[in-house]
């Protein structure tokens, strides 16, 4: 497998400390209720299992995940690849998600799931990557803000690698041979920048 350079861009301290004070904003802001966290696959499988631990809410956990189809970022279709197990009518729901790029699937999971029935939508992110954004989309909780890059680590892939690093990390374009393909062809980028204003 081809060899990128990584540069850390949040470390697992800075990521531990986002996730715990995520996870008190969301037990506080639903004291007296339960959730029904979404979690999105793959990415959002290590965010998910860290977030739980530190919610004091009673909560249950599903996941679901999404391919999109079409050659272009413009044409692509998004579609449900395996769906949610469990009933969301008339429950308070939190999609987790580990990064927003264009803003197309977080969309499409809000609506999917008004659609269904749940009471309200929530969202969770941990990378808010805005430069690309194409579809506005409500965030309620946000770890980090960034504006352009590929970001690997804690989840994120390139090309189904780097999931396992502990860190957030960006790669560094001068270590590519070649341009990252979009998702149609396989990952999607990802993006670098600032800190989340908290
Ligand atoms: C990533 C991420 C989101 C989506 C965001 O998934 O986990 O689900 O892209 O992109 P958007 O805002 O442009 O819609 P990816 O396709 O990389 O799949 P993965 O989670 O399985 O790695």
């Amino acid at each position: 497998m081809e060899q990128f350079i990584l540069q850390t861009l949040f470390s697992r301290e800075r990521i531990a400390e986002r996730v715990r004070l995520l996870a008190g904003e969301i037990s506080k802001d639903f004291q007296g209720g339960s959730l029904l966290l979404v979690g999105v696959l793959k990415g959002a499988f290590v965010f998910v299992a860290d977030l739980i631990r530190h919610l004091s809410i009673p909560v249950e956990v599903d996941f679901i995940r999404l391919a999109s189809y079409g050659d272009t970022m413009e044409s692509q279709e998004l579609r449900i690849t395996k769906d949610l197990e469990l009933p969301v009518r008339g429950r308070d729901v939190l999609v987790v998600e580990d990064i927003v790029d264009t803003g197309k699937t977080l969309r499409y999971l809000q609506d999917t799931l008004k659609r269904k029935g749940a009471r309200t939508v929530s969202t969770c992110v941990l990378v808010d990557k805005r430069q690309r954004r194409q579809v506005e989309v409500a965030i309620d909780y946000v770890g980090f803000v960034v504006q352009e890059g590929f970001i690997v680590g804690y989840g994120l892939d390139y090309a189904e690698s780097y999931r396992h690093l502990p860190d957030l990390c960006v790669v560094d374009r001068k270590g590519a041979s070649e341009e990252f393909p979009r998702r149609s062809s396989g990952p999607r980028e990802k993006g670098v920048g600032d800190d989340r204003p908290m």
